[in-house]
């Protein structure tokens, strides 16, 4: 945790307060009453790609590298998050602040991650009111795609009106399981539906009846349902799954092979179109 605790961003204090504290947490004060005074602030989402230090773009890297410091979204403070490991092997470390978020709630919108989107974008607003005029976020795959950036940008636009926001994308997790177990995605007409589980497995079977691809997101703790709804459409011999892609722990594997066992959080489903001949969908 050398860069969390390491020293404060590079960007000088322009107000005579002091920097946030060494772990970048939410010693915000009344950053809210200065923020309007700054102009050309900028939020910068960058996808980090799944895990392997080796997806992230040359273009996510030096938005990273120009940044006056990144943020790595955390479960807790003494936590290595998962975007983070990937930011560390392209920046220097001095300038990786974690935020706390509730990754791991199940409870929907729930109090706890609203407080920690509030909380997290008082710390983007500290960043600018103590001179940073970029602030990165980096988020694992893409920052549009199912991403925690999306409720911290919607934040800091609220607490910083003039701030500008944009995003780098990543590489998607599915993208990296589709090149990774040789499934192609889609060709010709078919259509790819992209769905999380956490929004019921009625869905997912609903999508299975259609022709095209599936992919599921966040199915872990029910890949014992979702393996049955393949079976049932008959899709269970295609399917592959990818887990803790480029991360310790890595498994890629036939949804066959699993036996109805639960799969950790960081887990990705690709069921493929069924294709006949070659160039049969064109
Ligand atoms: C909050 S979403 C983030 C999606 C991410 N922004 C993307 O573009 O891929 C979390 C879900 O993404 C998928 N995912 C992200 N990283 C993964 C990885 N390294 N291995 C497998 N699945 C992953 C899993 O389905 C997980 O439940």
């Amino acid at each position: 945790m050398a860069g969390a605790r390491g020293p404060a961003p590079a960007h000088p204090p322009r107000n005579g307060r002091g920097p946030p504290d060494s772990l970048g947490r939410g010693v915000i004060g009344d950053a809210e009453s200065t923020v309007g005074m700054n102009t050309g602030v900028r939020l910068v989402g960058v996808g980090v790609g799944p895990g392997d230090p080796e997806l992230v773009t040359v273009k996510g890297i030096r938005r990273m590298r120009e940044a006056d410091v990144v943020l790595v979204p955390v479960m807790s403070h003494d936590e290595q998050g998962r975007a983070e490991a990937t930011v560390r092997a392209h920046v220097d470390a001095a300038r990786i602040r974690r935020v706390v978020f509730a990754l791991n709630d199940r409870g929907g919108r729930s109090e706890r991650r609203v407080r920690a989107w509030d909380e997290a974008a008082r710390t983007v607003a500290h960043h600018f009111a103590e001179g940073a005029t970029t602030v990165a976020f980096a988020t694992i795959g893409d920052p549009n795609v199912y991403s925690t950036f999306t409720y911290l940008a919607q934040t800091v636009r609220d607490l910083v009106p003039r701030v500008e926001v944009e995003t780098v994308p990543g590489v998607t997790a599915m993208q990296d399981l589709a090149a990774r177990s040789g499934s192609v995605l889609v060709e010709g007409t078919e259509p790819l539906t992209l769905l999380p589980v956490t929004g019921g497995v009625e869905r997912l079977r609903g999508a299975l009846a259609s022709e095209g691809t599936v992919v599921a997101y966040k199915f872990g703790r029910f890949a014992g349902e979702v393996a049955d709804a393949l079976r049932d459409a008959g899709r269970l011999g295609e399917a592959v799954y990818g887990a803790r892609l480029g991360l310790a722990g890595e498994e890629i594997a036939p949804m066959a092979e699993l036996d109805g066992r639960p799969l950790p959080y960081l887990s990705t489903l690709v069921a493929p179109a069924r294709r006949d001949i070659r160039g049969g969908k064109l």
